[in-house]
């Protein structure tokens, strides 16, 4: 089965493709020929996640996915949540992002955080939702270069280290994208004939 992938990010396309047996093959927007900045508007990640792949579908008539992430941060009443990307400003900058939190929680004992995915599937006219939740906790600086996003400021629980310290193999075995993923990958796997 082939499946368009509903996002411009870079990052979330090599994490979800690492995950992939070969029973699926995925498709990123660019290699559908489609450049556009999907609109992100409404104030819940189902909603959001929902519109992009609606979006790319009606474009392209194409099964397809997209996913909306967002960090949910415990002593932030939850933000910055839904609007994770454009915490410090519509330029969407991940470091601009990091001050922020940063800022937020200074001198702020309880630093429990997590990541919630959001993937919408679409199958023709059908829509279905996945959630991933990975916890953890807000780190007091930035750790590791590698990943994306906020990744250098969470630690997954049971880890040692940040999500920008790990490979993504390791980043894959905690992470919300990789646990909505591989409830996607079961549901797909179920409604293919044996
Ligand atoms: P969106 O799902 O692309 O709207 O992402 C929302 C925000 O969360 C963006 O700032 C991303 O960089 C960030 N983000 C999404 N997934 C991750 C992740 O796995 N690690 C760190 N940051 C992420």
């Amino acid at each position: 089965m082939v499946l368009v992938f509903a996002t411009n990010n870079d990052n979330k396309v090599k994490e979800v493709r690492a995950m992939l047996g070969n029973a699926f093959e995925i498709i990123t927007l660019k290699e559908s020929g489609i450049d556009i900045d999907i609109p992100e508007p409404h104030d819940t990640l189902e909603d959001n996640a929902r519109e992009k792949s609606t979006v790319i579908y009606n474009m392209t008539g194409k099964n397809c996915f997209s996913e909306d992430t967002g960090l949910e941060i415990d002593a932030l009443n939850g933000e910055p949540g839904v609007l994770s990307a454009r915490y410090a400003g519509e330029q969407k900058e991940a470091a601009d992002n990091i001050v922020k939190v940063l800022t937020n929680l200074q001198s702020q004992p309880n630093r429990k955080a997590q990541f919630r995915t959001v993937i919408s599937l679409r199958l023709g006219e059908q829509e279905h939702q996945f959630e991933g939740i990975c916890e953890g906790e807000i780190l007091e600086s930035t750790t590791g270069v590698k990943g994306f996003g906020y990744d250098p400021i969470f630690k997954p629980s049971g880890a040692d280290r940040s999500f920008a310290q790990m490979e993504m193999s390791e980043k894959n075995s905690y992470s919300h994208r990789a646990k909505a993923f591989s409830k996607l990958v079961a549901f797909l796997k179920e409604q293919q004939p044996a």
